[in-house]
Parts: C-alpha cells; sequence; structure tokens
C-alpha cells in the first residue's frame, strides 16, 4: 500500500529565526511514524532547517528549482544546489509558479527530468481555474497537464514521483474542494498514468490533494481511496494545526 505523504509548503514565509521556532514547535508534538512528513521551505532556510530536522523522520523540500545544473540565471537555483543541501523533494509546477513567473507545461516537464537525474522527488502540482471547472473542461486541461509533465518519463521513475492535485480555486481560499470532487479527480489522474504507464505505475504514484487543507477536512479526504496524502499551505505554518494535518 501507498505510504501517506503530507507537506508543507510555507511558500514565501519565515525567516531563518521564525522557520527554527516552527520546526521546534512542530517537533515538540509526535510525529506520525505512518506517514511521510515534508517541509518545503524557501531556499534562503534550507540549510538551518536540514539541521534542526536531522534525528527526526521529516524530510526537507524545496519549492522550485531550475533545469540546468549552473549557468546566467540570474536568481534561480539549481538541482546540485538543492542535492547539496539535502533536499529530498522539489514541488515542480506550482500553480503560484505558472501563473506568476511564467511557468509551462514544458518547463515543468524538463525540471522533473532534472529533478530526477539529480535524485530528487518531484512533487508535481497541477490543476485547474475556476473557469475551466465551471465550463466543465477541467478534466480536459488536467490532463494535458498530465501527459505533458510525464513526456517522455520511463515507468521505472514513477515510485520517485508525487502528484498534488490542486483546484486553483481552492488555494489559500479557504474553500476546500469536496472530498468526492478531489477523490474523483485523482481517481483520474491515477487513470491516466495506468493507461500510460500499466496497472503496477498506477498502483505505486502517489497523489496528494491540495487547496485549503484544515484540521477540519484531512480526515475525510484521508479516508478517501484514491487519495495518498495532502500538501498544505497556511495550515502547514501553525505547528498546531500541523500536528493535527499529520495524525489525521
Ligand atoms: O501548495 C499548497 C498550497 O497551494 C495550498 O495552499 O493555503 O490553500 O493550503 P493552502
Amino acid at each position: 500500500m501507498r505510504t501517506p505523504i503530507i507537506a508543507g509548503n510555507w511558500k514565501m514565509n519565515n525567516t531563518i529565526s521564525q522557520s527554527l521556532q516552527l520546526v521546534e514547535e512542530i517537533k515538540s508534538y509526535d510525529l506520525n511514524e505512518r506517514v511521510e512528513v515534508v517541509l518545503c521551505v524557501p531556499f534562503t532556510n534550507l540549510q538551518e532547517v536540514k539541521k534542526s530536522i536531522e534525528g527526526t523522520s521529516i524530510k526537507l523540500g524545496a519549492q522550485n528549482m531550475h533545469w540546468e545544473e549552473s549557468g546566467a540565471y540570474t536568481g534561480e537555483i539549481s538541482p546540485l544546489m538543492l542535492k547539496e543541501l539535502g533536499v529530498t523533494y522539489v514541488i515542480i509546477g506550482h500553480s503560484e509558479r505558472r501563473q506568476y513567473f511564467n511557468e509551462t507545461d514544458e518547463t515543468v516537464n524538463k525540471k522533473i527530468k532534472a529533478a530526477l537525474n539529480h535524485e530528487l522527488k518531484p512533487i508535481v502540482c497541477v490543476g485547474e481555474t475556476l473557469e475551466e471547472r465551471e465550463a466543465n473542461i477541467e478534466k480536459d486541461i488536467v490532463r494535458k497537464q498530465v501527459l505533458k509533465a510525464f513526456d517522455d518519463i520511463e515507468g521505472k521513475e514513477i515510485k520517485d514521483i508525487v502528484i498534488a492535485y490542486e483546484p486553483i480555486w481552492a488555494i489559500g481560499t479557504g474553500k476546500t474542494a469536496s472530498s468526492e470532487d478531489a477523490n474523483d479527480m485523482i481517481g483520474f489522474i491515477r487513470k491516466i498514468i495506468g493507461e500510460k504507464y500499466g496497472e503496477e505505475e498506477k498502483n505505486i504514484i502517489r497523489i496528494q490533494y491540495g487547496g485549503s487543507v484544515k484540521p477540519s477536512s484531512i480526515k475525510e479526504l484521508m479516508e478517501k481511496s484514491e487519495i495518498d496524502g495532502a500538501l498544505v499551505g497556511g495550515a502547514s505554518l501553525k505547528a498546531e494545526d500541523f500536528h493535527k494535518l499529520i495524525n489525521y
């Protein structure tokens, strides 16, 4: 069976001192050893957070990366730099990167390949806008995102990839998708993986839900057969809430 994975995406929040305080508060609670816990923190916090989580089962994650190892890409961070800092997971294709920073299905695909080539585990974000859902084309949109993201990715690599379905209209809005809708879309994504690779890969890949996940909604989401975890923004910034999420 697939190991549940709960990842906190801190986004552009927390200085180093604030990060260390939050991590200490998270560590003060019992971790749920049957759940894989990941903290995806700002680049500036990676080194200190890595030190702080040493000795725990918490994994370190980044929120983005470039696909090149080095070069004239002002402001960017390479997979080599993340690897050196002990990063395990890297969020790729978050809707905020697509919306504000010109992330495309093509760059998402390049970044996934680069992450895998550097033994980093991609958390690949897909999801529709409210307009696309209201137009009933959400599954067309997500299918395209998934197929382009996984273009030229081999089946043996699926075990190292997590997908996060994040309906854009639920991110930061307090509007969580219903557990039924989330489960339906995640089951649809899993079916696409099965059609592209086969039954084994279909059953191996872990798919999270993201979008206003709170302690009040996590249990119902995690009871759904297709949902393997959550990618959490706001609620990951409060140790007590994050503890409730990982102990759903
Ligand atoms: O990557 C997770 C994020 O997009 C969800 O944010 O604040 O709605 O949990 P939030």
